[in-house]
């Protein structure tokens, strides 16, 4: 034994298709998740079909958040528009503010645009890739997604789970996100003809479930003998990133001015960022911090402006610190909203309210 220790295992190539498909299927069809949005394998099998309405739905929420995050978001969906059709007919403001907390807001403005195209087209959706990448704000990965869950068509369903766990089992050494091609490429080598819903949900499942980001559970992976990172023995570290850009840091200000029980918001602007959402009156974003004279410079009535609290939110592209201001004060045009109905605020603003309502002034 001694001649062989220190020995390099020699790195087992992933098995082929044909082994890895059953292997997934089986581990998915014994620990597939319950999800409100999804029929389970042996539903499926018996010939039962997803609601392509409802995967859809699902899929644009969840590119923008975890499952646990947006499950209360799609019940209430679809509690309050049970087909395409309800929701094609829905107020804009009021589905903007069901979407409220969910972020990145042009995708509830893409979501009921493509509503309205499919119910313009006798409320069904198309079956294939291509017709549904024809709907407006449909990109490639919810067409994906929807081909296959939906109507089970063989599409490759890649997202951020899914390329996890392509760099694991094929050790790709290129970093995110130069290896995105490279990795749908392998994903696309697994896609087969069957149950191809089944497949693309095992695949999310396990990303989510077993193949995670920082504590893979190697020893409950059913494709734990063919993954080249286990072999290596750090999982964890595939994928490769890059370095990391830091995001910028911008100031603000926002005027959180009450009457009794009532909070003064305004709806933003259609295009941009946070578009057409309701907000509270606020300031430029900007790299330096406001001084207290440039923010009551800027306020939108003379009040009794006090510094009542400050919070820090991430968006994608940059991060924020906001100090709130508080005043009881007549803002004209103001919508006047009852705290109970903060909720259809954007994260950011709903903290930065929260804040300054929490303190006693
Ligand atoms: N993540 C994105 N889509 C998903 C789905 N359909 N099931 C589980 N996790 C997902």
């Amino acid at each position: 034994m001694a001649g062989r220790q220190g020995a390099i295992l020699p790195l087992m190539p992933p098995k082929s298709p044909k082994s890895l498909r059953p292997r997934l299927l089986a581990w998915y069809d014994a620990n597939a998740r319950d999800l409100p949005w999804r029929i389970r394998p042996q539903a499926r099998a018996a010939g039962a079909r997803a609601d392509p309405y409802r995967v859809w739905l699902s899929e644009v929420m969840l590119q923008q958040t975890t499952v646990p995050h947006a499950i209360p978001y799609f019940l209430d969906f679809i509690r309050r528009w049970p087909r395409v059709g309800d929701l094609a007919a829905a107020a804009d403001g009021e589905v903007m503010a069901a979407w409220a907390g969910l972020g990145y807001y042009a995708r509830a403005r893409n979501l009921l645009a493509c509503a309205r195209s499919v119910a313009a087209q006798g409320g069904v959706f198309p079956s294939d890739e291509s017709g549904l990448r024809a709907l407006p704000g449909l990109g490639p990965y919810t067409a994906a997604a929807v081909a296959a869950i939906a109507f089970d068509r063989p599409a490759n369903v890649v997202d951020g789970n899914v390329e996890r766990v392509m760099a694991r089992l094929f050790a790709v050494d290129a970093p995110l996100p130069d290896a995105k091609p490279e990795l749908k490429r392998l994903a696309a080598t697994l896609v087969g003809e069957e149950r191809s819903g089944d497949w693309a949900q095992a695949l999310m499942d396990l990303g989510a479930m077993v193949c995670r980001p920082k504590a893979p559970l190697c020893d409950r992976c059913p494709l734990a003998r063919s993954c080249a990172a286990q072999a290596e023995g750090a999982p964890e570290t595939y994928p490769r990133r890059g370095v990391k850009l830091r995001r910028p840091h911008r100031h603000g200000v926002v005027w959180l001015a009450t009457q009794g029980d009532l909070v003064a918001l305004e709806r933003r602007p259609p295009k941009g960022l946070l578009g057409g959402m309701l907000a509270l009156p606020t300031s430029d974003w900007r790299a330096e911090p406001w001084t207290n004279a440039q923010a009551m410079a800027a306020a939108p009535a003379q009040a009794e402006w006090r510094a009542a609290g400050e919070v820090d939110h991430g968006f994608t592209h940059f991060t924020l610190t906001l100090r709130v201001y508080r005043a009881e004060a007549a803002l004209a045009h103001a919508i006047w909203t009852p705290r109970a109905g903060l909720d259809a605020l954007p994260s950011v603003f709903l903290k930065a309210a929260r804040a300054g309502l929490d303190r006693l002034i």
